[in-house]
C-alpha cells in the first residue's frame, strides 16, 4: 500500500513539472542547436552537355545516361544539345554553372574551345565528368572513354592482315580538332607501320556521313584502284559505301568503321556493307555511376578506360 502511494506521488510530480530540464521558450523563438551538421544532401541535379544529337551514337549516349539515371531516384538529369557548335556548347555550360547544378557531364565537340569553361566549373566547385572526347590538360574531375589510339591501332593491324600486307587505302578522318579523330589517326598509322599499305587519299569528314560521301566521290574520281576505306566512324564508312555504290564500285572495295552500335555498325556488318566495325562504347552508364560516387563524396579515378571489341561477319555466325 505504502509503495502504491509513493508511486502515485512520483507520477503526480512528473505530471506537474514534466521530465525536461530545458528551460521552456515561447513558441517561434527556438534557436538552432549549435554544433550540429547540416542535413546531408539526398538529391542532386546533373547537367548533361551533349555536343550534338545528329548521329545515332550520340542519341544512344543520351539514352544510356537517361536509362542509368532513372535507376537512381535521387538524380535528376537535365540535357542540353549544342547542335555541333562549340560556342553554343560553351554558353550552355555557362548556363549550367550559373544555375548551380551539382555536377556536369560533358561530351565536348572540340578539345580547345571547351577547355576553359570546364575548368571554370571545376573552380566553382562543380565536378565535371568529361565523356568520350577530351579537353586540353587535366582540369576536370574524371575522364571516361575508350582508348582511341588503341582502337585505331587495332583497326590498322586488322586491315594489314585483311589485305595481306599491301593495298591502296582511303582514310576518312573524324573532326581533327576533336581528340578521337586525332587518336584514331595516330593509332592507325602505328598499326600499319612496316606494311606496304599506301594511304592514297585522306580527308577530314568531320564525323559526318554526307561529308564522307562527298570526300569519297573525290577519291573515286581520282583513283581507279581503291582496296579499302578506313573511316573513323560508321556513319563515315557508310557514306563512303554509298558513294562507291553510286559509282558501281562498292563490290571492289572493303569498308571499315568505328562505333559498332547494334542498329548501325553491327547491322552494316551483318548486311555485308562493312567488313568490320570497331566498338566504341558510349560510356553513358559509367558516367552516371561515377557521378553518383562523386556526389556521395567517394574518390573516383581520374581516367576510366572502357573496353572495345571488333565486329566482323564471324561475330554473327
Ligand atoms: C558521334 C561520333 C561517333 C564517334 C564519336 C567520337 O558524334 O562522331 O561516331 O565515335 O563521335 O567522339
Amino acid at each position: 500500500m505504502k509503495k502504491m502511494i509513493a508511486l502515485m506521488l512520483v507520477a503526480m510530480l512528473v505530471g506537474i513539472f514534466g521530465c525536461t530540464k530545458e528551460p521552456q521558450q515561447p513558441a517561434g523563438t527556438e534557436t538552432k542547436p549549435t554544433g550540429t551538421e547540416p542535413a546531408a544532401k539526398t538529391s542532386w541535379m546533373i547537367g548533361m552537355s551533349q555536343c550534338n544529337l545528329g548521329e545515332p551514337w550520340r542519341v544512344q549516349m543520351n539514352a544510356d545516361v537517361k536509362a542509368a539515371a532513372e535507376k537512381q531516384p535521387e538524380l535528376t538529369v537535365l540535357f542540353k544539345d549544342a547542335q555541333n557548335d562549340s560556342l553554343k556548347q560553351v554558353s550552355q555550360m555557362e548556363e549550367y554553372i550559373t544555375q548551380g547544378v551539382d555536377l556536369i557531364i560533358i561530351s565536348p565537340k572540340e578539345a580547345a574551345p571547351l577547355t576553359t569553361v570546364v575548368a571554370q566549373a571545376v573552380e566553382k566547385g562543380i565536378p565535371v565528368i568529361v565523356l568520350d572526347r577530351r579537353v586540353v590538360g587535366d582540369e576536370y574531375t574524371c575522364f571516361i572513354g575508350a582508348d582511341n589510339k588503341k582502337i585505331g591501332k587495332a583497326a590498322g593491324e586488322w586491315i594489314v592482315k585483311k589485305l595481306g600486307g599491301k593495298g591502296n587505302v582511303v582514310e576518312l578522318k573524324g573532326l581533327m580538332t576533336s581528340t578521337p579523330g586525332q587518336d584514331r589517326h595516330t593509332g592507325f598509322r602505328e598499326g600499319i607501320k612496316g606494311s606496304d599499305i599506301k594511304i592514297i587519299f585522306e580527308a577530314d569528314m568531320k564525323w559526318l556521313e554526307p561529308e564522307a560521301r562527298k570526300e569519297m566521290e573525290s577519291a573515286l574520281a581520282r583513283y581507279d584502284n581503291i582496296d579499302l576505306v578506313y573511316a573513323h566512324n560508321d556513319p563515315g564508312a557508310h557514306g563512303a559505301y554509298l558513294a562507291a555504290q553510286a559509282a558501281g564500285r562498292e563490290k571492289d572495295i572493303l569498308f571499315v568503321g568505328i562505333d559498332g552500335l547494334a542498329h548501325e555498325g553491327q547491322m552494316y556488318v551483318k548486311e555485308g556493307i562493312l567488313a568490320a566495325s570497331f566498338e566504341y562504347p558510349t560510356g553513358g552508364k559509367e558516367a552516371v555511376e561515377t557521378a553518383l560516387k562523386i556526389l556521395h563524396g567517394e574518390d573516383v579515378p581520374k581516367e576510366i578506360t572502357l573496353d572495345s571489341t571488333v565486329y566482323t561477319a564471324d561475330s554473327f555466325k
